[in-house]
């Protein structure tokens, strides 16, 4: 049956054979919502202690349900919790459970709480965390880009446009600028936490709850910022999942963009890179092959952390107030996305700090080019000449270059003349080194302005802790 090449679902092959079964297996969330059972637990423990404080529940009953909760903590991290599928979610299963450990007293815990705003609590104490992981992940892959950036402060390679060689820079500059987009999307992530940062507990299943509560003081120990305004709202919004699941979609972006580089950078034709050899797999059919696979995974991935912000935005476009069930669709592509993420950035700071850059290869391709001719131009701009006019010379130069097979540094100042008489021996003095250095601006790839970037990264990397 296991084997039944047929199936749909192998690892459940009876389940099409259960109609009655199937039909409750539809709204089970246990399967994903069980890792959040830290958030579950550490929640309910904070509400019973809010309730006993405000003498909705006895003191003794409090500690009678919070040791319960505390065996069951013990019982999920032995392996021992007997999970069962039949009760749904992640919340049934621990008041069950309860149940069974220190009897009826549990049935004190819902009290002045629904799961309504019981799963949106436990949901944004995940997400917090999440965004404080996914944050650190960013800050590790920043910081490899610095080192790889401190180590090539000298390097020189072509920079592109339309992936065409266009102008030289400095390998450390190219490095910063992905250090410039992780650093925004650290931003993002911490706008994404600061929205899961308000309680919602209180809120009950929408109305607000009719027991003298202090939802203040739940917040505090729970560590939320705040409390919800509207109850309403309070048990209905998933904005803060999808800043995340946007933030991450943005991210997720920017990583597949450096996978894209080292995808490229790292083929014979570039020969800019090689990959370090845990981040490449051999061909199964061609033995000279080394793969870049993870960069194509990175990049690949990425569709699915953007589907999953789609799902989300989907999913909520129609929902009347308050609660919908829909809402329990939050989870899967969150939880994916973070997986995803971190793990990408993971990923994405080894290829990083292993890559072995060309140095040789690198400027040898900036000097077989016409990198040059921007400043060839600028040189009679120099000289008095308006940008248009110096732009129509040197393009006719190149173009008589490239028929030559030949490169600026290859024309002789006779040559050069002919083509203006503005043009001085000095522009004989024109290379790659010079071009780099002219490029002497705030956020320019002229060897001191890098340097300088390079230090305000680091400066940055040490203020966001690293
Ligand atoms: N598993 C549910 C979810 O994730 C919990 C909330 C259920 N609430 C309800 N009224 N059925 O949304």
């Amino acid at each position: 049956m296991t084997n039944d090449p047929n199936s749909t679902n192998p690892s459940n092959p009876a389940a099409s054979a259960r109609g009655a079964e199937l039909a409750s297996d539809y709204t089970v969330s246990l399967h994903y919502d069980q890792r959040m059972y830290r958030q579950d637990i550490a929640g309910s423990i904070a509400h019973a202690r809010m309730l006993s404080r405000q003498g909705i529940i006895g003191e003794d009953e409090a500690n009678q349900i919070i040791d319960g909760l505390e065996k069951i903590q013990i019982e999920i991290e032995s392996g021992d919790f007997p999970w069962k599928p039949e009760l749904e979610d992640i919340h049934m299963n621990v008041e069950s459970r309860l149940f069974d450990l220190i009897g009826d007293v549990a049935g004190r815990l819902h009290t002045a709480r629904s799961r309504n705003d019981q799963v949106s609590t436990d949901t944004r104490l995940y997400m917090k965390q999440a965004c404080v992981d996914t944050i650190g992940a960013l800050r590790t892959l920043q910081g490899a880009l610095v080192t790889v950036a401190q180590a090539n402060l000298t390097t020189v390679v072509p920079g592109y446009t339309h992936l065409q060689r266009a102008q030289p820079v400095l390998l450390a500059h190219h490095l910063l600028a992905y250090f410039e987009m992780f650093d925004r999307d650290a931003t993002r992530f911490a706008a994404a936490q600061a929205s899961a940062d308000v309680l919602t507990l209180g809120n009950g299943a929408m109305a607000g709850v009719p027991y003298p509560i202090d939802r203040e003081f739940v917040a505090k120990e729970l560590g939320f910022s705040g409390v919800t305004a509207n109850s309403m709202d309070g048990v209905s919004d998933r904005d803060f999942a999808l800043e995340y699941l946007s933030a991450a979609a943005i991210s997720a972006m920017h990583l597949s963009r450096l996978a894209e580089e080292f995808v490229i950078w790292s083929s014979e034709e570039f020969g800019f890179l090689s990959l370090p050899e845990n981040y490449t797999t051999g061909s199964s059919i061609m033995p000279q092959k080394r793969n870049p696979d993870f960069a194509e995974l990175a990049r690949g991935k990425t569709g699915r952390v953007y589907g999953n912000l789609f799902a989300m935005l989907t999913t909520l476009k129609g929902l009347p107030l308050t609660y919908n069930r829909d809402l329990q669709e939050d989870k899967e592509g969150l939880f994916d996305s973070v997986d995803t993420l971190l793990a990408t950035l993971d990923v994405s700071a080894g290829m990083v700090v292993g890559a072995n850059f060309d140095a040789d290869r690198m400027s040898g391709a900036a000097e077989s080019s016409y990198v040059l001719a921007t400043d060839i131009a600028d040189y009679l701009v120099g000289k008095g000449m308006p940008f248009r006019e110096a732009h129509v010379i040197v393009s006719a130069l190149s173009d008589r270059l490239i028929d030559g097979g030949r490169y600026f540094k290859d024309l002789s100042f006779d040559e050069y003349y002919a083509a203006s008489p503005l043009f001085e021996r000095n522009v004989m003095d024109i290379g790659i080194d010079s071009s780099i250095a002219s490029r002497d601006v705030h956020g320019g790839t002229a060897p001191g302005r890098v340097k300088a970037a390079l230090e305000d990264a680091k400066r940055r990397l040490k203020g966001a802790g690293k």
